[in-house]
């Protein structure tokens, strides 16, 4: 077994990425890596930082890689962080699969795994999503936060993501195509990509998570 657990988790805006990897962090003991949620920590924080990128995200663009890569860089260099990571959100270009790859050295991505689900339901899934605004917690139409307006982890408003609105979901559907898809080669190339059905229940899928990674050695 490796001392560190770097699991990159791709796929569609909306396949289920955070939903899974909040599960994963819990049962391997990693910290969560969400680019997106640190990039909208910092625009709630009315940061430098977030100013900056706020507008970017609100049109569902890519903040540039640079940027993204400092972020990462420092995430890294937290202590919870030696055991490996989730990584959520990235790498999302090639340049950004090249910089980690540069960061993490010999010890790196020990696998990825691509949440796949029709272009069709993803949009469905983003347009009804809803997170907490203070925890980040994400819920579906039906959950009860949702209904109640309150999330039930921490008592914070259950609101709809600035990017959830149509058009916005639409530009990023466009540069996940254009910008992320080749990621599935890359790994794929490095013997590292498994694909998971993610158009299953949650709790399906992250036994199919857990399922790769227990066959791979990994835990
Ligand atoms: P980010 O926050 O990463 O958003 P995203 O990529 O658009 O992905 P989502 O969070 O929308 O989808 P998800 O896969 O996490 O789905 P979720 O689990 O919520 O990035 C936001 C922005 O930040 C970017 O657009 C960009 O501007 C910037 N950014 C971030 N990283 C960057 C980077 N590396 N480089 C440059 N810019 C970057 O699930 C969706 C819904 O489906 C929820 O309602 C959930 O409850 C439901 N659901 C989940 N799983 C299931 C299931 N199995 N069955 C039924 N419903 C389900
Ligand atoms: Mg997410």
């Amino acid at each position: 077994m490796s001392a560190r657990l770097n699991l990159v988790i791709l796929g569609k805006q909306g396949a289920g990425k955070g939903t899974q990897c909040a599960r994963l962090a819990t049962i391997y003991s990693i910290p969560h890596v969400s680019t997106g949620d640190i990039l909208r920590a910092a625009v709630k924080s009315d940061s430098p930082l977030g100013r900056e990128v706020s507008s970017v995200m609100d049109a569902g663009a890519l903040v540039s890689d640079d940027l993204v890569i400092k972020l990462v860089e420092a995430r890294f260099l937290e202590p919870d962080a030696a055991r490996g990571a989730l990584l959520d959100g990235f790498p999302r270009t090639i340049a950004q699969a090249e910089a980690l790859e540069r960061l993490l050295g010999d010890d790196g991505v020990k696998l990825c795994v691509n949440l796949e689900v029709p272009i069709e339901l993803v949009t469905q899934r983003l347009s009804t999503r809803r997170v907490c605004q203070e925890c980040g917690s994400i819920y579906s139409e039906t959950d009860i936060s949702v209904i109640s307006g309150t999330c039930e982890k921490c008592g914070g408003d259950v609101i709809q993501r600035a990017d959830d609105k149509p058009e916005a979901i639409r530009k990023r559907l466009e540069t996940y195509e254009r910008d992320t898809a080749p990621l599935l080669e890359f790994y794929a190339a490095r013997g590292l990509l498994v694909s998971v059905d993610g158009n299953q229940t949650p709790d399906e899928v992250t036994a199919a998570i857990k399922a790769v990674v227990h066959e791979r050695g990994l835990a």
